[in-house]
């Protein structure tokens, strides 16, 4: 996507190196940054200059590549494998893509390890972006629909969260719906939900659609059941870190929420994912999903610029009060209005996504 009418992905490789856009630097600054070796790697996904399902994924893809070269034995490669699948616990394209590595790596024999691995992180970091693309064709018909309902007048997509091209390799999951909508012409406008404690709303979300042009509105997070109360929605989408065979979806903290408010006021609700985001060996979401818990300097912080635009943490809690600091909820299948995936749109429960996902 562009930034500054330049095209960009989130990640490439550079020579030896893996270079990532810095999200922790986001809106504030664009930063690229280097990562020259597993340890590099796995402290970038955890203190979050990569996050969002696909790129995690894609990431530890290239950390596999980097942990072929550093390995001299099948054990040293999964001590690092190890070492990465530990660093976030929710997204499930994490494990997804480090386990896809050693599965390559073990058919193609250890010995040719290096080049496999690099042509594999290629291939997930093009397939996910492939995956996004599709998506957006997909959401694409949903919001036409809606404008063709209501012609002349501007279709309002809710979302929460940052599931756009900065979670994922390129194009995102919830707003290429959205991109492809405003390239086509339909007139669009995006409720961007702030999404304590990290801002991935207001900071990315609303970065990035301005850098495409996409009209959008920053709300703090508890405005979007008013929203839809007065009919200011007509559609939500969100992204999705982990999703049960049965359709249960595990999202950033403050999704169910919304679902529930979505379901009140007779909104569609719908969650958009490539396949990586599949859990096939889970069923109950709420019960089975590990949620990841985070440091409660997230909530208890806030980091913004001043008016001088230097950056600048303020603490925002009464000094001595705990806080705790959940980083996703489960939204239930019987929430969601349908999947958005890179096969199509399907309902949210077990016989339709393996209608259309048959492993
Ligand atoms: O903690 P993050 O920023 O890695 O969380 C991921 C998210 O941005 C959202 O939950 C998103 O909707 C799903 S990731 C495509």
């Amino acid at each position: 996507m562009l930034v500054s009418s330049t095209p960009y992905r989130t990640i490439w490789p550079h020579g030896d190196l893996v270079r990532i856009i810095d999200q922790r630097r986001l809106p504030w600054s664009f930063e690229l940054l280097d990562l020259h070796n597993v340890a590099e790697v796995a402290h970038a996904i955890r203190d979050m200059a990569v996050r969002g399902a696909g790129l995690i994924g894609a990431t530890a893809g290239y950390g596999m590549a980097l942990a072929a070269r550093e390995a001299a034995t099948p054990e040293a490669l999964a001590d690092f494998a190890a070492e990465l699948v530990a660093t976030r616990p929710t997204a499930v394209n994490l494990s997804w893509a480090v386990q896809r590595q050693l599965h390559a790596i073990q058919m193609g024999g250890f010995e040719h390890r290096v080049e496999i691995a690099r042509l594999e992180a290629e291939k997930i970091a093009d397939e996910d972006a492939a995956a996004c693309a599709a998506i957006g064709q997909h959401g694409f018909r949903l919001i036409q629909e809606i404008a063709e309902r209501k012609p002349g007048q501007v279709v309002n997509v809710l979302t929460h969260c940052n599931a756009g091209w900065l979670a994922f390799v390129d194009h995102g999951s919830a707003t290429s719906p959205i991109y492809a909508a405003h390239a086509a012409d339909i007139p669009i406008h995006v409720w961007v939900d702030e999404t304590r404690p990290r801002n991935q709303g207001a900071r990315l979300t609303a970065w990035e659609l301005g850098q495409q042009g996409v009209p959008h509105t920053v709300v703090a997070d508890n405005t979007g059941g008013h929203l839809m109360q007065h009919g200011l929605v007509d559609l939500v989408i969100t992204g999705a870190d982990r999703v049960t065979r049965c359709g249960d979806v595990a999202n950033k903290i403050g999704t169910y929420l919304k679902a529930l408010a979505a379901r009140d006021n007779a909104i569609p609700f719908y969650v958009a994912l490539p396949s990586s985001t599949f859990d096939w060996t889970l069923r109950d979401g709420v019960r089975e999903i590990p949620i990841e818990q985070r440091g409660a300097d997230e909530v208890t912080h806030l980091e913004g610029v001043d008016e001088q635009g230097q950056v600048q943490t303020l603490r925002i809690v009464s000094a001595g009060s705990p806080a705790a600091n959940y980083g996703f909820d489960v939204t239930p299948a019987r929430l969601i209005t349908g999947l958005i995936t890179e096969r199509g749109v399907c309902a949210a429960n077990e016989a339709a996504i393996s209608a259309m996902h048959p492993r």
